[in-house]
């Protein structure tokens, strides 16, 4: 058995929020081949998109294994180190625990793990977003494993063709249920269409068992209680064979879905799939940007990574998310280019109200009712 570990986090960005510094990522480089001399790690890649740094790793642990996890919590905490020196702006800002306490799980940065038996050919493609949050795959993960316009292969393909199960995690209450596709794709829908609560978790081939996607949902906000930048998500996916094809699981990304994130994590904006060389979301610290790696396993090895976005196939789709960018930026600070109040409740709104709240009185409307109600009803 091989584990695939995807663990990210945002410890610095330069310029602003907008990309990473290649001695940040050199520095992860080094402490990854040091893991890895040590036997700790088969195998490992270091990247970013915008100002998140992500360590792809393998090794035979399994998944929460606190060795591994301490190895990208120490990564980040000397990458903060180093970001601090270079004043890169936000240094350590996911890292929001003191110290490490034996799972990077609800420490700050977000983590993808799938414990995997290596199939003799096993294609992998690694996801990594910036200026979006958890949820942002459930659009995506419902198309790739539930949508026969999407994935021709759960039609024509005998593998694929008795469905997915997804887990989904309820994020605030920390709960989660497993839903069969295609049989209980509208119950499922009914939770999976509100991302900003419930996230896709895990995907399985229901006739294998094997383990398809895994995904990062780790809420930052909800973490943290106060607003500390969003939780910019990673992602596993297995392809081929009993999974959907590399072109099937790339293809819902031809549509620009609208994610949260955005400026200051505060808005709606367009989910752009970018090349790595163009990971640097900078118009309104944006848009949403989304890389995909692509790598050949071999016995637990990574043998890439091919920059999958790196398509002209991906142009319109990101013709696309610039021509829905320009028009959700004209709604300046109105909803739904905003966030809704609720998810607002980390910034400034909570002193705005406390400040105004005296200021507030009775609308005319009221005040009649409170008039014309007999004595003793008035509160
Ligand atoms: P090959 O016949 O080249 O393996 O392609 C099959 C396939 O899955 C294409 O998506
Ligand atoms: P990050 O979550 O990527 O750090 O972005 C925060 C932000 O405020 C962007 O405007
Ligand atoms: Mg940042
Ligand atoms: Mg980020």
């Amino acid at each position: 058995m091989v584990t695939v570990s995807s663990i990210k986090a945002d410890i610095g960005g330069m310029v602003g929020h907008s990309s990473s510094h290649p001695d940040i990522l050199d520095l992860g480089r080094e402490e990854m081949e040091r893991a890895k001399q040590r036997g700790l790690l088969i195998d490992a890649h270091v990247s970013h998109c915008g100002d998140d740094m992500f360590l792809i790793m393998t090794h035979d642990r399994g998944e929460d294994n606190t060795d591994v996890h301490r190895l990208a919590w120490d990564t980040f905490v000397k990458g903060t180190e180093l970001a601090k020196k270079l004043k890169l702006y936000g240094a350590g800002q996911d890292l929001l625990a003191d110290a490490f306490s034996g799972n990077i799980k609800g420490m700050g940065p977000g983590s993808a793990e799938m414990e995997i038996d290596e199939r003799p050919s096993e294609p992998i493609i690694v996801f990594m977003g910036d200026k979006t949050s958890a949820g942002a795959f459930n659009l995506p993960l419902y198309k790739m494993f539930a949508d026969a316009f999407n994935t021709p292969g759960l039609v024509i393909g005998e593998p694929l063709h008795g469905g997915f199960a997804f887990e989904i995690q309820d994020v605030k209450e920390h709960t989660q249920i497993t839903l069969n596709a295609p049989d209980e794709i509208y119950d499922m829908l009914v939770f999976i269409g509100s991302p900003q609560r419930y996230a896709i978790k895990r995907v399985f081939n229901r006739l294998s068992g094997e383990i398809a996607a895994v995904s990062s949902t780790d809420k930052l906000s909800l973490i943290a209680g106060r607003y500390v930048g969003k939780d910019d998500p990673t992602m596993v996916v297995r392809c081929q064979g009993n999974f959907p094809a590399v072109g099937e699981v790339l293809e819902p990304f031809t549509t620009a879905w609208t994610v949260e994130g955005w400026m200051r994590g505060s808005h709606h904006g367009p989910l752009m799939p970018v090349a790595l060389g163009d990971a640097h979301p900078s118009r309104f610290d944006g848009p949403p940007r989304l890389v995909a790696l692509g790598f050949q396993l071999a016995n637990g090895k990574l043998i890439g990574p091919n920059d999958m976005f790196d398509d002209p196939g991906f142009d319109n789709v990101r013709a696309e998310a610039n021509n829905i960018a320009d028009y959700l930026r004209k709604h300046g600070p109105f909803e739904p280019h905003r966030l809704p109040l609720e998810e607002m409740e980390y910034t400034t709104m909570p002193a705005v109200a406390a400040k105004l709240s005296h200021r507030w009185t009775a609308t005319e409307a009221t005040r009649e009712h409170a008039m014309a109600a007999p004595a003793g009803e008035v509160e």
